[in-house]
């Protein structure tokens, strides 16, 4: 039996996504039409009810963001719908834009009609040219059948390639044509968002899960997935295993064996290889080892692990991967995009890079003295790992060294000459 599932992905295999007409046949646009003999209030509780867990990495509870911003005073509302995908190893928003665009569509119109909103905004990856096109189209579309009413409206906006744009608060500065740095917290963005209104900012699979929430029901949501997190997840398998690309799993009832093993999923290890290590959620996620195979992958079981969901992304690397060499190209993408603001994430990912290249070059040339020489590093090394952690500014400094502590934790002998 088949360890996928099918939700959030009926209709992926249209032949012409983009007509309503083709989505209609599924029952497109039919959670709308409820959504509109309900009050915001009823709304909200079935996505309180399916527990749904953002998707764009941080995990927040969508019913509760819905109510907290339901309650705030103000008008007019902002929709913005986070499609900046810029986190490696992930793109699973671009197979939603890509195949499901009209579905996405329908849960931003569900939050407009909550928050009788009169404007909306994706805010989709620079790269993205193509799948922007398409939004556009799949938006006139929409509009052409006569869905887009009161005077509600969605426009695409489109990043430039900083992946710090993806983080909520400097995604409104880009969208308002500032440079896209965060801004402080608080005040919350539900409060002062976009252009300092009440804000709504949801990623854009968590947006996709609407109209199924409405069709069915937040129970049935909730039970098709784990106890503490509704429905399924899109996950990315990328890296060394036999298979890769987006999956639909139902979460809480697979394994990280499953997902890596499985024929149908990542198909096992390529070229008769072992694995050695996986590195879920994006960058900002930490690695895990063999012996967290049999992790359930659902958010409390992973986070109990000292794992997360994240993004998504599932990055597998076999025996042939020196794990000093896979954190230091993590590091160099943070110095990448680091936007700059602050003095623990500028500098503190430029030091970490420079201690994990002394690493690699002792572990590649004199590996006896790696013994001697860990103690000290390894306290320079954690000491830089927790100034940033507590002191950088926003999300991005935070948890640039998630990926780096793991491994450090889980591959000792490689960073310390230590053995396990
Ligand atoms: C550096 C950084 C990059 C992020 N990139 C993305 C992204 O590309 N897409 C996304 O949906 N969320 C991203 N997030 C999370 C958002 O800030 C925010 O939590 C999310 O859009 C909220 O939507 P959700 O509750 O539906 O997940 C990022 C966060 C940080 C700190
Ligand atoms: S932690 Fe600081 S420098 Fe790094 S991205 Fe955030 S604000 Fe910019």
């Amino acid at each position: 039996m088949s360890k996928l599932v099918k939700m959030l992905t009926v209709g992926a295999d249209s032949a012409d996504s983009l007509s309503v007409a083709e989505y209609e046949k599924i029952g497109g646009f039919s959670a709308l039409k409820k959504a509109a003999s309900c009050t915001p209030e009823e709304i909200i509780a079935e996505v309180k009810k399916a527990k749904l867990l953002g998707r764009g990495g941080a995990a927040y509870p969508a019913g509760s963001k819905w109510e907290h911003l339901l309650h705030i005073e103000g008008s007019p509302k902002y929709i913005v719908c986070n499609a900046d995908e810029g986190e490696p190893g992930t793109f699973k928003d671009r197979l939603i834009m890509d195949k499901l665009s009209l579905k996405l569509l329908e849960g931003i119109m569900i939050a407009g009609l909550v928050f009788s909103a009169k404007s909306a905004y994706i805010y989709v990856r620079g790269e993205y040219r193509k799948i922007q096109k398409r939004l556009i189209s799949a938006i006139e579309n929409v509009r052409a059948a006569g869905y887009l009413k009161n005077g509600f409206d969605i426009h695409v906006i489109s990043g430039a390639g900083a992946y710090v744009c993806g983080e909520n608060s400097a995604l409104l500065n880009s969208t308002e044509g500032r440079v896209g740095r965060p801004r402080i917290k608080p005040p919350h963005l539900a409060e002062v968002g976009l252009f300092l209104q009440p804000t709504l900012v949801n990623n854009v699979e968590s947006f996709a899960n609407i109209p199924l929430i409405i069709n069915m029901g937040g129970d049935n949501f909730l039970q098709a997935g784990h106890p503490d997190s509704g429905g399924s997840k899109l996950i990315c398998l990328s890296g060394h295993c036999k298979n890769r690309g987006v999956f639909e799993i139902p979460l809480g009832k697979l394994t990280l064996r499953d997902i890596i093993y499985d024929a149908e999923i990542g198909g096992g290890i390529a070229d008769g290889k072992k694995l050695k290590f996986f590195h879920l959620g994006g960058q900002s996620g930490a690695i895990g080892n063999a012996d967290q195979l049999d992790t359930v992958y659902s958010y409390s079981d992973l986070r109990k692990a000292g794992l997360s969901v994240g993004s998504g992304a599932v990055v597998v690397m076999d025996e042939s991967v020196p794990v000093i060499e896979y954190v230091k190209s993590v590091t160099e993408f943070f110095i990448d995009e680091s936007c700059g603001k602050c003095v623990p994430c500028r500098e503190g990912n430029r030091q970490l890079l420079k201690i994990l290249q002394e690493l690699s070059e002792i572990a590649a040339t004199k590996k006896e003295q790696l013994k001697t020489y860990a103690p000290s590093v390894k306290n320079k090394l954690y000491r830089l790992i927790r100034t940033m952690t507590d002191a950088s500014f926003c999300g991005f400094g935070q948890t640039a060294t998630a990926a780096l502590s793991s491994a450090a934790k889980h591959f000792a002998s490689e960073f310390e000459g230590e053995t396990k």
